[in-house]
């Protein structure tokens, strides 16, 4: 059995450390400081360790080693051992109208920040080899993942809950485990396909926490669209540029890992402004409307005979 991962204290810097770090140095190396966030099991000391390494990569004091192939340890990723983790359908869904609903509600989303956490920890220190601005690219979406967790649990703990309280979905990590090994796959799925459907879902979402008063949630779920069009941008990009290094078409190869690796299907509605803002082309948001006027015409009912 490997071992464990190793406590996040052992390897995040402290403000002593020395300043500027040489390239490849291992004691600063932050792609193993993300392997040991990613273990961390306690929520709150996790999205503390991804802010704080963030943090401290912008501030200079840690480096990377982009060639470093790391072990991967046993129980990635940490996680506590409530919420209680449950097949999708047996989640019920309330409604928002009640303080009750809108508690499962928020719990719902920030489970689904502290799988973000994950995802982008994981992006960070899993693929050796990538350019430099890989890996600050995914640690910066980790700390704002962490922000986002962060936001949610303080406006669940107004409502009288904290993370833990209600069951969760337990197929957040599926994708991640399912692309472990292909960073074009990883690339394709979690920000492209996954993240992209959160710009979606969060319009309605949004929609009926207004109507419901909660004007403080809603503007939760502005700033966490703000940075999700920022993580699907930045999937995006690095999706392009291993394509590009490859040679590959990036409409059919998208296609074809969707395939390969049983993404889940496109529902509309869908955000274009969100999506194109996030770098999603012509081509790709053209085919989102095909599928989006296949939708309204499956959902239509039968045109009455003559
Ligand atoms: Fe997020
Ligand atoms: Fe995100």
């Amino acid at each position: 059995m490997m071992p464990a991962a190793s406590p996040v204290s052992s390897v995040l810097p402290d403000s002593s450390d020395s300043p500027v770090p040489k390239a490849g140095d291992r004691a600063h190396c932050m792609r193993t400081a993300a392997l040991a966030a990613l273990g961390e099991i306690d929520p709150p000391t996790k999205a503390a360790a991804a802010r704080a390494l963030h943090s401290a990569v912008l501030e200079g004091r840690m480096t990377w080693a982009t060639d470093l192939e790391l072990d991967e340890p046993a129980g990635l990723p940490g996680r506590p051992a409530r919420p209680e983790l449950v097949e999708p359908r047996k989640l019920g869904r309330r409604s928002m109208q009640s303080p009750q609903g809108r508690a499962v509600l928020l719990h719902a989303l920030a489970h689904i920040e502290f799988n973000a956490i994950n995802l982008a920890l994981d992006a960070v220190w899993r693929f050796a080899g990538m350019p430099a601005a890989f890996y600050s690219d995914w640690l910066k979406v980790a700390a704002e993942e962490a922000y986002h967790f962060s936001l949610l649990s303080a406006r669940l703990a107004e409502y009288g809950h904290a993370y833990g309280d209600f069951p969760a979905h337990d197929g957040l990590w599926d994708m991640c485990e399912r692309t472990r090994d292909d960073v074009l796959a990883r690339m394709a799925l979690v920000p492209r396909t996954l993240e992209a459907r959160g710009l979606d879902a969060s319009p309605p979402i949004r929609a009926r926490l207004l109507q419901a008063g909660d004007q403080a949630s809603a503007a939760i779920l502005d700033v966490i669209l703000r940075d999700e069009i920022g993580h699907v941008l930045i999937g995006n990009r690095w999706f392009r540029h291993l394509c590009d290094e490859d040679s590959l078409d990036p409409h059919e190869t998208y296609t074809r890992l969707a395939d390969q690796y049983h993404a889940p299907k496109l529902r509309g509605p869908f955000n274009f402004e969100a999506r194109r803002d996030a770098g999603f082309d012509d081509a790709e948001l053209a085919a989102l409307a095909a599928w989006a006027e296949l939708d309204v015409q499956k959902a239509a009912p039968p045109a009455a005979q003559d």
